[in-house]
């Protein structure tokens, strides 16, 4: 028994002094893995929709499927996930103070001349007792997101007056290219 006991405590200690180093590397993957499954999956429903019914059909799939697809995620996996912008189509899409930093951040390394794909950050934030670790990852704009956040000029009418219909605060338009057009943003408590 007594064995058994010193063998317990001495996993109890080797546990305790995993380093949070170690701790975060894996958390940072984890995060890093969830993030890049979703986009693609959203995209291929995207695809498939726009070729049915086009932009303006397409847009319930992405006002419904997203979030179901991060509820859905995050059920799965126990991490909080969704998606901002610093110019938010969902009124709910508002990045708070550390994924407005981030995105901030992006655009800056983007104009410096980082890969859009690429700009990340992950971080192990300390609030009192409190640990939570945060991951955001850019989503950068390609050439079939223009048709629902591209120049208004080239949006059709069909498509802009539902645009208006749902959502009338929209900022969402008027991207290009290798824009960054939000961020998917992943957070959980330890
Ligand atoms: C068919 C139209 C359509 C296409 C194509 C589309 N989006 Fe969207 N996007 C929307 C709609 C509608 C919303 C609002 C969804 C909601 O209500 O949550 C949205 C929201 C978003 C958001 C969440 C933040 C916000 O502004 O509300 C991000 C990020 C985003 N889109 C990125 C992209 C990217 C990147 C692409 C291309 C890979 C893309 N979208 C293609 C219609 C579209």
């Amino acid at each position: 028994m007594k064995k058994i006991v010193t063998l317990l405590s001495v996993l109890a200690g080797v546990v305790a002094a995993t380093p949070a180093w170690a701790q975060e590397d894996k958390l940072l993957a984890q995060a890093r893995n969830i993030a890049t499954e979703i986009p693609p999956k959203l995209l291929a429903v995207l695809q498939e929709e726009i070729t049915k019914s086009g932009p303006e059909g397409a847009m319930a799939v992405c006002r419904d499927k997203a979030p179901q697809m991060a509820k859905a995620a995050s059920e799965k996996t126990g991490w909080n996930i969704r998606r901002v912008s610093l110019k938010n189509r969902n009124p709910n899409a508002t990045p708070d103070a550390w994924e407005k930093a981030a995105l901030e951040d992006f655009d800056q390394r983007k104009a410096a001349g980082e890969a859009p794909a690429t700009l990340e950050k992950g971080e192990l934030i300390t609030e009192g007792t409190v640990q939570t670790y945060r991951y955001i990852k850019a989503l950068p704009t390609q050439t079939l997101c223009l048709s629902c956040h591209g120049n208004p000029d080239n949006l059709s009418q069909n498509f802009k007056a539902k645009l208006h219909e749902l959502y009338p605060h929209d900022k969402a338009t008027g991207y290009a290219p290798g824009d960054i057009r939000g961020a998917i943003t992943l957070k959980r408590a330890l």
